[in-house]
C-alpha cells in the first residue's frame, strides 16, 4: 500500500522553531512526528510513502539518508510553489506513479488509529474517499464532518465559524482514496482538498467517514505540541520516550513538571520547567522559570518565560521577563516578509 504524506507546509503556528526545523521533523518525546506517523502507517500495511514536500525539503532527505523510515520506503515530490493540500496530493501521487487505492496523511498528526480498519471500511462502502474522524472540543480549528447513519459524508466544513455546524467530529487528517479521485486533483496548481475536493465528493455522494475514539492529536500548534510531548512521554512504557533524554544535563536542584527535556539540553541549578518542551540543545540558566513554553535557544539566569516560543537562535537575557513572545520574531535567514497573504501552515 502506498501513502502520500503531506509535509510541505511552513509550520507557521510553530514559528520560530520551524525557521530551523520543518514541523514534521520536530520531536515528540525525542522522536520526530514524521517517524511516529510513519510507524503507525507501517502497522496499517503501508510499504511506500511519498513525502509531499515544498518548504525546506533538504532536512527531510538528510533525516532519511537511505530513503527508509523504519520499514517504509520513501520517495519525494518537491513542489516549486506551494500547491496546497489537494494540489500536493495530485502532484505527489503522480510523481510516485500511484495507481491503486492509497492512503493520505497530514504530517503533523499523532494517532493510534488502525489504518487497516480505515482501509477495510473504505472498501466495504465502495467509497471514492474515506476520511478518518475524531471527536474534538474546538471545531473551529479543524475540518468538521457531518455524516448519515451509514457513514456517508453529508457535509465537510473547513474551520467552521461558530454556529455553522453542530457536529464535533473532525477530519483526523488521514484519508483513503481511490486513484480515480486523482482526476479531481491535477497537481499542477494550488487546490485545497478540504475546501474544494471534499465538497465536490460530498455532492457526488462518494465520500465516507469512519469515526474512532483512538488517541489522536494534531501536534501542529504550540499548545498541542506541548500536550503531545507530555502525553506521549507520560503514557509510554518505552525508555526512549522518557521525559528527560539521557544526554540532557539537568541539575538535581531543578524542578521539572509535566515537561520533556530533549537531547543535550541543559537545565542549571534551581531552574523550573513546567508544562514545557525543551528541544535538543536548549539551555536554561540558573533559577530561570519556564512555563507553557517551547525552547530551542537560550534562557538566561533568573528569567521568567511564559507562554512563549524561543527558536534556535533565540536568546532571553538574564533577569528578563518574557510573556506570550516569539524570539526571534522573524526568520534571521530571510528578509522580512512583505506580503501578509495567507501562506500554507
Ligand atoms: N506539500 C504540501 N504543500 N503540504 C502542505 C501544503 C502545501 O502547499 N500546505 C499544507 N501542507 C501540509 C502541512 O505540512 C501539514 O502536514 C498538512 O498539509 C496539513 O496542514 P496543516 O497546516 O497542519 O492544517 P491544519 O492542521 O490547520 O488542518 C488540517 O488538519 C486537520 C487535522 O489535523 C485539515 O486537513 C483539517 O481539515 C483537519 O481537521
Ligand atoms: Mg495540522
Amino acid at each position: 500500500m502506498h501513502a502520500v504524506v503531506l509535509v510541505g507546509g511552513f509550520g507557521t503556528r510553530l514559528r520560530p522553531l520551524t525557521y530551523s526545523i520543518p514541523k514534521p521533523l520536530l520531536p515528540v518525546a525525542h522522536t520526530s512526528m514524521l517517524e511516529r506517523l510513519m510507524n503507525s502507517l507501517a502497522r496499517g500495511g503501508v510499504t511506500h510513502a511519498v513525502l509531499a514536500l515544498g518548504f525546506k525539503p533538504e532536512p527531510f532527505m538528510a533525516a532519511f539518508p537511505k530513503d527508509m523510515c523504519g520499514s517504509v520506503q520513501l520517495s519525494y515530490a518537491v513542489e516549486d510553489t506551494p500547491l496546497d493540500t489537494a494540489g500536493a496530493i495530485g502532484f505527489a501521487a503522480r510523481t510516485a506513479g500511484i495507481s491503486e487505492t492509497f492512503v493520505v496523511a497530514n504530517g503533523d498528526v499523532l494517532t493510534d488509529l488502525d489504518i487497516a480498519s480505515l482501509i477495510s471500511f473504505h472498501r466495504q462502502h465502495g467509497a471514492e474517499g474515506t476520511i478518518s474522524l475524531t471527536p474534538v472540543s474546538d471545531p473551529s480549528q479543524y475540518g468538521i464532518v457531518e455524516t448519515d447513519e451509514n457513514g456517508r459524508v453529508l457535509r465537510f466544513v473547513e474551520k467552521p465559524q461558530p454556529g455553522m455546524t453542530t457536529s464535533n467530529f473532525a477530519s483526523a487528517g488521514t484519508y483513503v482514496l481511490e486513484p480515480s479521485a486523482l482526476v479531481r486533483m491535477p497537481g499542477d496548481q494550488k487546490l485545497s482538498i478540504e475546501r474544494v475536493v471534499f465538497p465536490q465528493m460530498v455532492a457526488d455522494q462518494s465520500l465516507f467517514a469512519m469515526w474512532s475514539n483512538d488517541y489522536w492529536i494534531d501536534a501542529g500548534r504550540p499548545d498541542t505540541f506541548i500536550e503531545a510531548n507530555v502525553h506521549v512521554s507520560k503514557r509510554s512504557a518505552q525508555a526512549t520516550d522518557a521525559p528527560i533524554h539521557p544526554t540532557a544535563t539537568v541539575s538535581a536542584s531543578a524542578v521539572i513538571i509535566d515537561s520533556v527535556i530533549g537531547e543535550n539540553a541543559t537545565v542549571l541549578d534551581g531552574a523550573q520547567i513546567r508544562h514545557s518542551v525543551l528541544l535538543p540543545g536548549a539551555q536554561i540558566g540558573q533559577g530561570a522559570v519556564v512555563i507553557d513554553s517551547l525552547v530551542m535557544g537560550k534562557v538566561g539566569a533568573n528569567s521568567q518565560v511564559t507562554n512563549s516560543i524561543i527558536g534556535s537562535t533565540g536568546v532571553v537575557g538574564d533577569n528578563e521577563v518574557c510573556n506570550n513572545a516569539s524570539v526571534p520574531a522573524h526568520d534571521p535567514a530571510q528578509v522580512p516578509e512583505k506580503s501578509p497573504e495567507k501562506s500554507p501552515e
